[in-house]
């Protein structure tokens, strides 16, 4: 018979214990000395953000879950290498300025603002293999993991990519928070997915808690959300806010599971629901998950994701119709209205760059205009004009 302590040993969370659990979306690294160095150096490494910052941002979404703050989240799909970031940060905070114009006046609540930015640089895919013409290789996974180019080389995942991930995040972290300086923050997100990098980022503060430092906020992506699974675990043991991506499929009593799991004492802000059903089943899909969380009275913000459950594909080419992401917002905020739950906010993928990724809006109306500056490494961005639009539309609908 197993002895209490040696059970609660065993089950009890570390930055580690995700190691025992599956973890989907990982690279298949090959040199497990080079990957063990990577993740020594940054154990030792700098923090990217700061725990006190990650607790501020976990009181201002406990605001946005009451109700009495909106939350704009939004950045590029991808980060890259090749960012020019005190172009890039500039501009972003600058835009995230631009839809607070046009958003505020219709709110009686302040705004939130989370950029995805200083750190989002690995991507889930559908599939691993990327396959032109004859050729196979590995899919790109993010910069953080292997390259953009379509060659063996290129694709091969290599783990000192994590270290220039981290030192370009540092950068960007404090680029950021100088820009803002005297100024309501724009914190830092992005996906929690590759685990080596999340693990070695984790530390402790003063009271024994333990927090991500890869970021202000962390969320759960929409591949990985087994409840046994690597990512649950990992995020179920850090105290920064903490993000699901609900998409098609999802059901209430895996909401519900994934949200004890995450956060079983129920703290306010502590999670947020992101919902990304995409226009055309967000109402079927939707209200259920509303209804289920009400019931069970958690404390977690609802936002919406108007972004991934509305890509279709133009050949090669991923696209998003600025109408489906408008008719996504509509019907999420109509869905919570009628639910009696706070429509709490945005998440976005947006460049201040004047990019040709979206149709309409304001920008490209044909496929063919869409490759005059087609230049992300990931998902379709809405462009500025294409961002400010949506949040003046946004406020109508608030
Ligand atoms: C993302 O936000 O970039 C993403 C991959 O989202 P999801 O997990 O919802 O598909
Ligand atoms: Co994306």
């Amino acid at each position: 018979m197993k002895t209490l302590a040696a059970n609660d040993a065993e089950t009890r969370w570390s930055p580690s214990s995700w190691r025992t659990h599956r973890a989907d979306q990982q690279p298949a690294y090959t040199d497990d000395d080079a990957l063990a160095s990577v993740e020594a150096r940054l154990a030792a490494a700098a923090a990217i953000v700061d725990p006190a910052e990650c607790a501020a941002l976990r009181e201002a979404m406990a605001e946005v879950a009451r109700g009495e703050a909106f939350l704009l989240q939004g950045g590029d799909c991808a980060e890259n290498f090749d960012d020019a970031i005190a172009e890039r940060v500039a501009s972003l905070s600058a835009l995230f300025d631009r839809m607070d114009a046009a958003i505020a006046p219709s709110l009686d609540v302040p705004l939130v603002h989370v950029a995805r930015i200083g750190g989002q640089f690995a991507k889930p895919r559908s599939a691993p293999i990327e396959k032109r013409g004859s050729v196979e290789l590995p899919a790109y996974r993010g910069d953080i993991i292997n390259g953009f180019g379509f060659s063996a080389h290129d694709r091969r995942p290599d783990p000192e990519r994590m270290m220039r991930a981290h030192l370009q995040s540092v950068g960007t972290a404090a680029t950021l928070a100088a820009a803002r300086a005297g100024r309501d923050p724009v914190f830092t997100s992005h996906e929690g997915l590759l685990l080596p990098y999340e693990e070695a980022l984790t530390r402790r503060d003063e009271a024994g808690r333990w927090w991500a430092t890869s970021g202000h906020m962390l969320w759960l992506g929409y591949r990985t959300n087994a409840l046994d699974g690597a990512h649950v675990d990992y995020l179920s043991g850090i105290e920064n806010v903490v993000g699901i991506k609900c998409g098609p499929g999802l059901e209430p009593d895996q909401l519900l599971a994934l949200a004890e799991k995450l956060d079983p004492a129920n703290r306010a802000g502590k999670l947020v629901f992101i919902a990304r059903f995409g226009a055309s089943q967000v109402r079927e899909q939707l209200p259920a998950l509303m209804r289920a969380t009400k019931a069970a009275g958690l404390k977690g913000a609802w936002t919406v994701d108007p972004m991934h459950g509305n890509t279709e594909k133009a050949g090669e080419r991923k696209l998003r119709r600025y109408a489906a992401i408008v008719s996504e917002i509509a019907s999420f905020i109509a869905i919570a209205r009628a639910e009696g739950i706070h429509a709490g906010g945005l998440h976005l993928e947006m460049s201040a760059e004047d990019v040709t990724e979206c149709l309409g809006g304001g920008g490209p109306e044909t496929v063919e205009e869409m490759g005059r500056a087609y230049r992300t490494s990931c998902d379709p961005r809405l462009n500025a004009r294409q961002a400010v639009a949506l949040a003046e539309t946004v406020a109508a609908l608030l």
